[in-house]
């Protein structure tokens, strides 16, 4: 069976009433059946819910099929993908230890890196995402784990997947993770090239509809059980009802990821002729510097396209202000197309230097290609650059 007939055919187990569809489990806790009972699970002797911050069976079912697609033994899952990212990094490292990441991260992920590991006297080190060799000379005595995003936000650079995986043999204290979220296990598997943990913002495209937060952590159980302490003692956990959400909607996921792939290609290859842009980043072009890379590991492009429009930051926002159908805001990976202009939101707290050290540049457009027809978006875009 395909991962994703799996993924549709796994349920939580049926309750007495024989729903078809999963129930909706909200409730904080769960009951013993005798003092006996609550004894001999809070020992460890016996395996039962207890209560929704550990577990829930909304939760549990979403696990289960992300860990399927992943190929995973285990996960958890967030409140949101800062959680489960943060919860990962907090508790993989002590104070001592050292990262090396991709200078290519995520906006917020930059800040823990920067902000809060550092306080904590958990030091990294940036490396460019695509080349190799400073990879392998970052790597210290102290490193305790390699961080990255691939592809990257919002410049969609592409890591090789199976370089870090050998890295890892030849340093196997190293714990290797990636923050999956813009390629989803549908487009790419991290774990089959040696990956130890995958990291998604389920916000995004599992989710796929822009309307719950969420975060999960799949990969091996050794590392999993160790992030479980964090998660059960400070609380990020997630919410049933958002995790019922998420879980249906991981049933859509292949066909929903098809199409935002397709039409994302369809844009990518409009806009890298027009005359007002200066360059047109897309992982499934084969200008893009990492396309052999991305064909190879990735099965298809993902829904994400990001542009330089000429003329900078001015023309930039006025491009923005006259798009019609599509909206001004901060998500990506929904069914409706999405506008973002990083410099001045989701990366504006990194410094001009740091922006341009990954390629986010005052005339950079971030589009979050949606399901709409594709002549609908191409429409809306060609126009607002026409103006
Ligand atoms: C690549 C990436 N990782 C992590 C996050 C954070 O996810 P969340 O907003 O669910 O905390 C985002 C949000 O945009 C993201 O794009």
């Amino acid at each position: 069976m395909k991962d994703y007939s799996k993924v549709i055919r796994t349920q939580s187990e049926r309750t007495q009433y024989r729903e078809h569809s999963t129930p909706l489990y909200l409730s904080s806790s769960f009951i013993f059946n005798s003092a006996e009972q609550s004894r001999a699970v809070f020992a460890g002797e016996e395996d039962a819910m207890v209560y929704s911050r550990y577990d829930n069976p909304n939760t549990t079912e979403l696990i289960d099929k992300v860990c399927t697609m992943e190929q995973a033994e285990a996960g958890l899952t967030f409140a949101s993908g800062m959680s489960a990212i943060f919860t990962t990094l907090a508790s993989l490292c002590k104070s001592g230890d050292h990262i090396v990441a991709s200078r290519a991260v995520f906006g917020s992920t930059h800040q823990i890196l920067t902000q809060l590991l550092e306080k904590w006297k958990i030091s990294h080190t940036y490396v460019e995402l695509t080349d190799n060799s400073q990879w392998e000379n970052a790597i210290q005595p102290n490193t305790r784990l390699l961080f990255l995003e691939s592809p990257s936000n919002p410049g969609l650079e592409v890591a090789d997947l199976s370089f870090l995986g050998r890295l890892k043999e030849k340093h196997p204290k190293l714990i290797l993770i990636i923050d999956n979220c813009f390629a989803t296990p549908y487009l790419q598997k991290p774990l089959t090239y040696g990956f130890d943990i995958s990291i998604h913002s389920a916000t995004k495209y599992m989710d796929g509809q822009g309307r719950v937060l969420g975060g999960i952590a799949v990969g091996q159980t050794e590392f999993i059980d160790e992030l479980q302490f964090l998660l059960r003692h400070t609380g990020p956990a997630l919410s049933p009802f958002n995790a019922w959400i998420i879980s249906k909607s991981l049933e859509t996921l292949h066909v929903r990821m098809d199409r935002h792939s397709s039409n994302a290609l369809e844009l990518a290859k409009s806009l890298e002729k027009h005359p007002k842009i200066k360059k047109t980043i897309y992982p499934f072009l084969p200008s893009h510097p990492q396309y052999n890379l991305a064909k190879k590991q990735m099965k298809s492009g993902g829904g994400i396209v990001t542009f330089e429009i000429e003329g900078g930051a001015e023309k930039a926002t006025q491009f923005i202000n006259r798009l019609n159908m599509i909206r001004i805001t901060s998500n990506l990976g929904d069914t409706r197309t999405i506008v973002t202009h990083p410099a001045s939101t989701t990366h504006s707290k990194l410094s001009k230097e740091e922006r341009a050290a990954v390629s986010i540049f005052d005339g950079t457009i971030r589009i979050s290609v949606g399901l709409e027809d594709i002549e609908d978006i191409k429409k809306d875009i060609l126009q607002a650059l026409e103006k």
